[in-house]
């Protein structure tokens, strides 16, 4: 990008890009990165189909233990909290994009005592305090900042079971300390509930509680997932409904169809890209709280003759009212004598 000169040109100029995240848009694409090495996060960020990458996982912490935090990105970084220096130059470069860069916790089949699990509001406050000082605007000695100076731009949950009981205070905390600490930046909370998780464990009424600023539903190894579209058990309405009137943050709480990126295990009902584009089609048009797609995940995408750039095209032609119509009502071989 050219230098600029002028906050507002330079402001302008981000909006227009493609790649980059704003929550307004509705062809944004979000996708998580980090559970293999094959694709270094400078690479990730270098691809213009995707605004939002999720960094995956934090997957435990018990709240008794000090600095028991576990950052597992495969072989992306070194064990546990231990700095990751090259990353933290990548979130920068990537931020500078215009893409967010977030940490998503919990992730996969966890056993119980593996997971994050809060039993107070006090072990939430203190969860929230040492999540913000050691990912966000904060500050801490120990343990350290693994990516040092570099400021995510906020959380994903991927609690795939028991409870996210006093979450809700987790939020609020990060959020208080963004507040107290006059942050500039707005940090993202984001969550990826499986399609019948709307209510009901994990996340019980965290989502009638909590603003989210997204929810990636994961239209996949479920019986509502993206291969049932257009016939129910697929849920986009509920969710749809959920995002309109049933939200704290109603009418402005996005929805993006979290869809695999390719076939395999643990992506269960798997349609391909043009199957997609229908259903994006569809539901940009039905549901105002259609924000994107989410994939899981960008090495899948990769292997599946880079998913990612079809799912961008599929988005960009719903956006255009004549492409869409002409794509949906008219098959090319009609125009043909
Ligand atoms: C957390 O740590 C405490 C103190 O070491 C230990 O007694 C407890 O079993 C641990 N909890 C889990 C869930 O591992
Ligand atoms: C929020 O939902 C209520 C109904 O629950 C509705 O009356 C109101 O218009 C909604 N607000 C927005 C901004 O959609
Ligand atoms: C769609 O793609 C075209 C060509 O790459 C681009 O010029 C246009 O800005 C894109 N539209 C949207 C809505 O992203």
């Amino acid at each position: 990008m050219a230098r600029c000169f002028l906050a507002t040109v330079c402001l302008l100029s981000l909006l227009e890009m493609v790649s980059s995240f704003t929550m307004h848009r509705k062809d944004n694409v979000a996708v998580y990165w980090g559970q293999k090495s094959s694709i270094s996060l400078a690479d990730a960020c270098d691809n213009d189909n995707y605004n939002m990458i999720i960094m995956g996982f934090v997957t435990n912490y018990n709240t008794s233990v000090p600095n028991s935090l576990v950052l597992n990105l495969a072989g992306n970084c070194g064990e546990g909290m231990s700095p990751c220096s090259d990353l933290a130059k990548d979130i920068t470069t990537c931020q500078s994009k215009g893409k967010a860069v977030t940490l998503s916790l919990g992730g996969g089949s966890l056993p119980p005592w593996e997971m994050i699990t809060l039993n107070s509001d006090q072990e939430a406050k203190d969860f929230g305090n040492m999540m913000y000082n050691t990912f966000l605007g904060g500050s801490v000695d120990d343990p350290k900042r693994p990516f040092g100076s570099a400021v995510l731009d906020g959380f994903d949950l991927d609690i795939e079971q028991g409870s996210t009981d006093h979450f809700d205070v987790f939020i609020q905390t990060v959020r208080d300390a963004s507040t107290q600490n006059h942050d500039s930046r707005w940090y993202y909370f984001t969550a990826a509930p499986q399609c019948p998780q709307l209510t009901g464990q994990p996340y019980g009424n965290l989502f009638s509680t909590t603003p989210f600023d997204a929810l990636f539903v994961q239209f996949y190894n479920n019986d509502c997932g993206l291969d049932a579209w257009p016939e129910s058990p697929w849920n986009f309405d509920a969710w749809n409904n959920w995002a309109e009137n049933d939200a704290p943050n109603n009418g402005s709480v996005k929805v993006y169809i979290g869809a695999p990126a390719a076939s395999g295990p643990g992506m269960a009902h798997y349609v391909d890209a043009q199957k997609l584009g229908d259903i994006i089609l569809d539901t940009v048009r039905k549901y105002g709280s259609f924000g994107g797609v989410m994939l899981w995940d960008i090495y899948a995408a990769k292997s599946n003759d880079n998913f990612d750039a079809a799912v961008k095209k599929d988005l960009n032609e719903s956006m255009i009212p004549k492409i869409g119509h002409l794509r949906r009502s008219v098959n090319v071989g009609d125009l043909l004598p």
